[in-house]
């Protein structure tokens, strides 16, 4: 795979833009990561020279906590260009042209509304920008649904090859969700447990504290089953349910996360009710502050869920009977995004009535926000003396990741910072491949369409709460509790 010489970034002045992609490139260029002469041409609608667009983005960096080096922003200043184009049209796309003149392989990042990836493709291709050496990066949300996915999927492999489209789930960058790779896949030990013989349920929890606020036009069409549980969630699903692949090439690990969506049983209609909850916020508070409700940030009533706990099943040998709790809000009362896999009770306890109280079944949890970390928690001896049996206690071993690797060039990177070196350098393991988008939106269709069959609503939860009583409701149902 040939390195990319450049990128182009389109929506430069947006949001992500700014909060991620700026920041993530530089950091790689501070790090050596950007090959030499490796150009950044950033561009938008507004009309704005190249000198004003570096003032914007020196002032970005230097407002994070990291500080700005002179010497690193003398040479990445040195790469960046900015061209103001309606990158929509031919005409608009032909302007990038003179920016890109050294560059024989240059790679698109769309940051920009999905409504724009088919038009912006079309115009590099009119404008004679989509070559065989080049890439495009997709941001999700890829369609609304199946047959929107397909539509945008059709659309670019018009235009490009699969293996040209790297397709961000940003959550596939973050330290961590690599981190379960190497965890299951660099032991030996947890492989052998790593099933329905072992495994009681798994638990994947994605709470946010964050209200949708501003970003409601986009989010009332999706909600959080579309906007989290479609990609997010299903890619971190697939990380832990996959067979182990052969080796870490982009299609033998996407292989067999494809395997994994093939196989998560259709949702139905009784299934709704069952093995689902909705919910919406309404005023509360969190985190000390009073927070409003969903409606009043979108302005009149909405049917969408910012919120939604379900059951999933995986119908294959692994994992046949062993239930996957998926939960994810807004404005719940901390963030934080886990995966947790609780294993079986032991068979039988030796240590008598005393102690039965204090037993408690393994848990291997896998924190990835706020803090990474790893720890399985172990039965152990409670130290000391005590009458009528030995006392049991369960405790965490944990890896710490924060402490151990503090001092070690310990800043949190990015997710982007993984992802861009990937596309720089061609390497698509940690992106989503077209059947893998699809089949994740053909199992979500059915859990929506179960939805609407059931007329099941959103229920009200306060912000600040851990979602409307029934979540708790629908994980007792199967004798479980959240692992809070
Ligand atoms: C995005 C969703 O994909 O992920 C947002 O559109 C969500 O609604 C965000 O807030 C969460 O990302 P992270 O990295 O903060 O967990």
């Amino acid at each position: 795979m040939h390195q990319a010489d450049a990128i182009v970034l389109f929506g430069a002045t947006g949001d992500l833009a700014r909060r991620m992609l700026l920041p993530s490139l530089y950091f790689l260029d501070a790090d050596g990561f950007l090959p030499d002469g490796f150009r950044i041409v950033a561009t938008a609608r507004a009309e704005m020279t190249t000198e004003a667009f570096r003032a914007q983005a020196e002032k970005i960096l230097a407002d994070r906590p990291e500080g700005l080096d002179p010497q690193v922003w003398a040479r990445f200043s040195d790469r960046l260009a900015y061209v103001g184009a309606d990158a929509t049209t031919a005409e608009g796309a032909a302007l990038l042209r003179p920016a890109l003149e050294s560059c024989g392989a240059p790679f698109f990042f769309l940051a920009v509304s999905p409504s724009l990836f088919e038009k912006i493709c079309v115009a590099l291709a009119d404008a004679g920008l989509a070559t065989d050496q080049t890439r495009i990066v997709l941001e999700k949300p890829i369609g609304r649904d199946l047959e929107t996915s397909r539509h945008i999927n059709a659309a670019l492999g018009a235009i490009f090859d699969e293996d040209q489209i790297f397709r961000i789930d940003h959550y596939l960058g973050k330290e961590t969700v690599q981190n379960l790779i190497a965890l299951r896949f660099a032991n030996a030990f947890f492989e052998p447990l790593w099933n329905n013989l072992t495994i009681d349920h798994v638990q994947i929890t994605v709470a946010e504290t964050e209200g949708v606020g501003a970003r409601w036009p986009y989010y009332d069409e999706y909600g959080a089953l579309r906007d989290m549980l479609q990609n997010h969630m299903l890619q971190l699903l697939c990380l832990v349910a996959m067979e182990p692949p052969a080796d870490m090439e982009p299609d033998s690990v996407r292989n067999e996360k494809v395997k994994v969506l093939r196989s998560l049983r259709r949702f139905t209609r009784v299934d709704a009710g069952d093995k689902s909850v909705r919910g919406q916020y309404t005023p509360g508070v969190v985190a000390g502050a009073a927070a409003d409700g969903y409606e009043s940030e979108r302005g009149q009533k909405s049917g969408t869920e910012t919120f939604v706990a379900l059951r999933a099943d995986i119908d294959n040998w692994r994992w046949a009977g062993v239930p996957f709790f998926l939960r994810t809000g807004k404005r719940m009362p901390e963030k934080r995004t886990s995966v947790s896999i609780q294993f079986k009770p032991v068979p039988h306890s030796i240590f008598g009535q005393a102690s039965i109280h204090d037993m408690t079944p393994n848990r291997l949890v896998i924190d990835l926000q706020p803090d990474e970390d790893i720890s399985l928690t172990l039965m152990n001896k409670a130290p000391g003396l005590s009458s009528g049996g030995m006392r049991l206690q369960s405790l965490p071993l944990s890896l710490s990741l924060l402490s151990t690797y503090e001092g070690a060039g310990g800043r949190r990177r990015i997710a982007y910072e993984r992802l861009l070196l990937d596309v720089i350098q061609g390497d698509a393991t940690l992106f989503v491949r077209r059947d893998e988008v699809e089949e994740a939106w053909r199992w979500v269709d059915g859990v929506a369409d179960a939805w609407a069959e059931a007329r099941l609503e959103p229920k009200p939860y306060a912000a600040g709460s851990w979602g409307p009583s029934g979540a708790f409701a629908l994980i007792e149902r199967f004798g479980k509790a959240w692992s809070d």
